[in-house]
């Protein structure tokens, strides 16, 4: 009996050995098919007094109006470089932004030409060339040339705009010195004039001028800009919300240990059944310059002023509802998601995919997430709305949302493994 017995494990446990190693065969192959490549460690910034002002700045609530908020209020390394909530708090905490937080994640990669959900920060590297909400930094020939030739990428472009957004970091007009100034270009010019005269919070013994001059040698007290403080705040973020160290990413480098095999089946269901690679692609899976309208329900402050997302800034109704295809890098440390924080768990998410227009049609804020909230929100839910939403999501060039996906529970349930652990990055799991 007993010879027989441990055959028949033998044979069960090769079985199972031959499965694992052709899971691995086919993975393998589609990843060269996809091209999905690991993700490349920026190189240490050799001027480290940037990267150390960066660091200040980012953490720096004097930058805002009220002395209330830092990026980091709503950035917070601890939960993910998020708030953890579904739409952003106002500065003063009694109203709630349009959008969800990203997290900042390899933020600064080179393939990063543009910022935000909808994209409207933008740079050209060829030609050197911003496109931003400010008229003065845009063209080959910008008005605030000054500030320009400090900024070197979207990213560094994208700092300088929380500072000056009301809700954001600026205050209300008459509750500050710079929320009263009578445009951008004058409310940046005051927040340096106010730095200027500060120490860091986070170290009382320097002294912002001294810094500055530090990280930027060539330039002088006085030609110091919201330029120079754009430009630390992403040489900061470029190198220290780094994250290449999950399951898959080593997985990406070749290591066939490191994903289980549930890992391995719910990466198969991602880029087989589910179709989630159609725009989840590359690195980080996301965050590319791919922009998708996948029919996320709409909702916020009531009233409901409408988000169009990348239709908005480009005038262009073909792309309403569109929003950046987001990375998943740490994914499980980021909820809620989408751009609104709609959903709160990732299983919602998969059901989401799964059956669009059902979680379209029957989306609700409950009770329990409304007193949560400091304003009354509402929904989207007009019939002529859900339409033009679902119609943007069929636009043609994304066949993989035109029929329900019909996932076995099986392959949901491989997929959430996939995304909650094999994308999580031990550094960042606090
Ligand atoms: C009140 C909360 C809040 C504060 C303060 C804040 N942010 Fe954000 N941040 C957001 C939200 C919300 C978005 C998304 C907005 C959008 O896409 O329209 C965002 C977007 C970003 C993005 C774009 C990421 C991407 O992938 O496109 C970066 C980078 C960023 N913030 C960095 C910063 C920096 C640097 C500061 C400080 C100068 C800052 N944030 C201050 C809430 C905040
Ligand atoms: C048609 C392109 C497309 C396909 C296919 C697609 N996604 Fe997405 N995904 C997006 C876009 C665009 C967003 C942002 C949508 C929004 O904010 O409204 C997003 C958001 C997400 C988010 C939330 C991320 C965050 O930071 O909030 C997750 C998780 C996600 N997708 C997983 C998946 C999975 C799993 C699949 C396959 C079942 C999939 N996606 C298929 C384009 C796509």
């Amino acid at each position: 009996m007993k010879p027989v017995f441990f055959s028949v494990l033998v044979l069960l446990s090769l079985i199972n050995k031959a499965s694992a190693d052709e899971l691995d065969h086919i993975l393998r192959n589609r990843i060269e098919f996809y091209n999905i490549r690991p993700i490349e460690k920026n190189p240490p910034n050799p001027n480290r007094d940037l990267v150390t002002l960066g660091k200040f700045l980012f953490s720096e609530k004097n930058l805002s109006g009220n002395r209330r908020m830092s990026c980091q209020t709503c950035h917070n390394p601890a939960t993910g470089t998020t708030d953890r909530l579904p739409l952003s708090q106002s500065e003063n905490g009694k109203s709630i932004l349009a959008r969800n937080a990203p997290s900042l994640f390899n933020v600064g990669l080179k393939t990063r030409t543009s910022m935000f959900w909808d994209g409207r920060v933008k740079y050209d590297p060829k030609t050197n060339v911003f496109t931003t909400p400010e008229e003065a930094l845009n063209g080959p020939n910008p008005k605030a040339r000054e500030i320009t030739e400090s900024l070197k990428s979207a990213l560094s472009a994208q700092a300088i705009f929380p500072l000056v957004a009301h809700n954001e970091m600026l205050g209300e007009v008459g509750e500050n010195e710079i929320a009263n100034a009578g445009n951008n270009l004058e409310a940046w010019d005051r927040i340096i004039e106010r730095i200027k005269k500060e120490s860091p919070t986070m170290d009382p013994t320097e002294n912002y001028v001294k810094l500055f001059l530090k990280a930027y040698p060539e330039t002088s007290e006085d030609k110091l800009n919201i330029g120079h403080v754009g430009e630390a705040i992403a040489a900061f973020q470029r190198e220290e919300f780094q994250s290449n160290d999950s399951p898959f990413q080593r997985y990406l480098r070749g290591n066939n240990k490191a994903m289980t095999v549930a890992q391995k089946r719910g990466f198969a269901v991602f880029m087989g059944r589910g179709h989630c690679i159609n725009c989840h692609q590359g690195s980080e899976l996301g965050k590319g310059e791919l922009f998708a309208s996948v029919a996320t329900p709409e909702w916020g402050a009531a009233p409901l002023v409408l988000d169009r997302g990348q239709g908005d800034v480009l005038k262009d109704i073909k792309r309403n509802f569109f929003y950046r295809v987001p990375s998943l890098v740490n994914i499980k440390l980021t909820a809620p998601y989408m751009h609104n924080g709609t959903y709160q768990n990732l299983s919602q998410v998969i059901e989401h995919y799964d059956n669009v227009s059902g979680m379209l049609v029957s989306f609700k804020i409950s009770q329990e997430r409304q007193d949560q909230m400091p304003v009354k929100v509402a929904v989207a839910n007009q019939q002529a709305i859900l339409d033009d939403i679902w119609l943007a999501s069929q636009s043609g060039l994304f066949p993989e949302l035109k029929n329900r996906l019909r996932l076995l529970e099986r392959e949901k349930r491989y997929l959430e493994i996939f995304m909650e652990e094999a994308l999580t990055d031990p550094k960042w799991d606090k």
